[in-house]
């Protein structure tokens, strides 16, 4: 199977197959971002299970707070994920990358900060906050970045036409690209031509006004332009529609938008590959091969084969599956999918990391209440 076989980042890297483990936050974090014991159990596990490339969990570049988040805005940070990332190295084939993040402020009260909130100084200081963190990376050694342009977060609302901002970064879509373009190419001088940097991004909004694949179009060709090395295609995750509750903190993935990031088991499988699909096509049309990730709703091996096979994506992404039984992978590939613990799409691991409690899949909790996650 295709799967199984390696892929290859051009002459900058190989992982072990086309699996990809997209972010999950775990909440295994400390609450100042730090590294745990358990959180390096956690991504052991997932890379003993086989993915190709995994990639961690968004970590901010800013000393900004929101439970228990890595972050990388600190050379502190950098011997925690060191050690994870030997870890992983040491003991499996998996190729590890962080998943970089900005965000904006929320707060219980139902304030939430926008794009048009931020004084223009210090939008020109969030290129270098991710060309820093991206340069700790490398430190920490993992073998690719990821910036996350994508869901509810400060790049994806730059990039949005809810971006209503009047100055050189809001506008056209042009404008609203500007600031991606700054960290793209900030974040590339810091870490090197030889280092796979990718970005994450919506493919749609799925918000009344908000992108759609016009936008998403024009934004993948931008960055592929700009020389990353995958573009990684997700959806929804917008603020604009999220349900807001009386004394909590608004969450971007409690409306439909939401819904279509982590797709729940009412929606159809493969429900957002059309639109990596799309962009990979238009990618190409255009001259680029910039390696293409679709995920979403991907339960089986034979269904991540269909994908690939039909060319619409080049790498699958496989995220609550893999949560759900870490050894997804391997186990497909021995013939032994009768034994993988099956993912439900129930989203109590998006409860979970959405009430900032660990985030574990309800299928380890046994009768007893004791956790057992699926073994080899
Ligand atoms: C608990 C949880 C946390 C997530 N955290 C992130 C994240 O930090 N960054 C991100 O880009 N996507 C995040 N996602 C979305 C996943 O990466 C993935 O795109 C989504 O779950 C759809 O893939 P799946 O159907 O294979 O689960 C998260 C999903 C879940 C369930």
């Amino acid at each position: 199977m295709k799967l199984f076989e390696p892929f290859s980042f051009g002459d900058k890297l190989t992982i072990q197959n086309h699996i990809v483990l997209p972010p999950m936050v775990t909440r295994l974090a400390t609450t100042e971002g730090e590294v745990t014991a358990e959180l390096i159990d956690r991504y052991l596990l997932y890379a003993k299970g086989g993915c190709g490339l995994s990639v961690m969990e968004a970590i901010a570049v800013e000393k900004q707070k929101s439970g228990q988040l890595l972050r990388l805005n600190d050379d502190s940070y950098v011997a925690g994920l060191r050690e994870l990332n030997q870890r992983v190295h040491a003991e499996t084939g998996t190729k590890m990358a962080p998943q970089l993040i900005h965000f904006l402020k929320i707060a219980r009260s139902g304030y939430r900060q926008k794009v048009e909130d931020l004084d223009l100084e210090y939008v020109q200081r969030i290129p270098a906050m991710f060309a820093e963190a991206a340069y700790r990376s490398r430190e920490a050694e993992f073998d690719a970045i990821e910036l996350h342009f994508a869901h509810a977060y400060t790049m994806s609302s730059f990039l949005s036409r809810h971006n209503k901002r009047r100055d050189e970064y809001g506008g056209s879509v042009k404008r609203r690209l500007r600031l991606a373009e700054e960290v793209v190419v900030e974040s590339r001088r810091a870490v090197g031509d030889d280092c796979v940097l990718g970005a994450r991004m919506n493919g749609d909004e799925f918000t009344l006004g908000g992108n759609t694949l016009v936008d998403a179009r024009v934004i993948a060709l931008r960055l592929a332009e700009l020389g990353l090395d995958y573009i990684s295609v997700s959806a929804g995750g917008k603020f604009e529609d999220a349900l807001q509750i009386e004394g909590e903190a608004l969450d971007p993935y409690t409306g439909y938008s939401g819904h279509r990031t982590m797709p729940p088991k009412w929606m159809p499988e493969q429900v957002n590959i059309y639109l990596a699909a799309d962009l990979k096509r238009t990618l190409r049309a255009a001259g680029y091969q910039t390696p293409v990730i679709g995920a979403g709703r991907i339960p089986t091996a034979k269904v991540a084969e269909e994908v690939l096979q039909s060319g619409d994506v080049d790498l699958v992404g496989i995220a609550r599956p893999i949560l759900c039984d870490p050894y997804w992978p391997v186990k497909h590939q021995t013939g032994r999918a009768g034994d993988v613990q099956k993912c439900t799409y129930c989203n109590h691991c998006r409860e979970a990391e959405g009430a900032y409690e660990d985030v574990t899949c309800i299928q380890w909790k046994a009768k007893d209440g004791t956790m057992k996650v699926p073994t080899l």
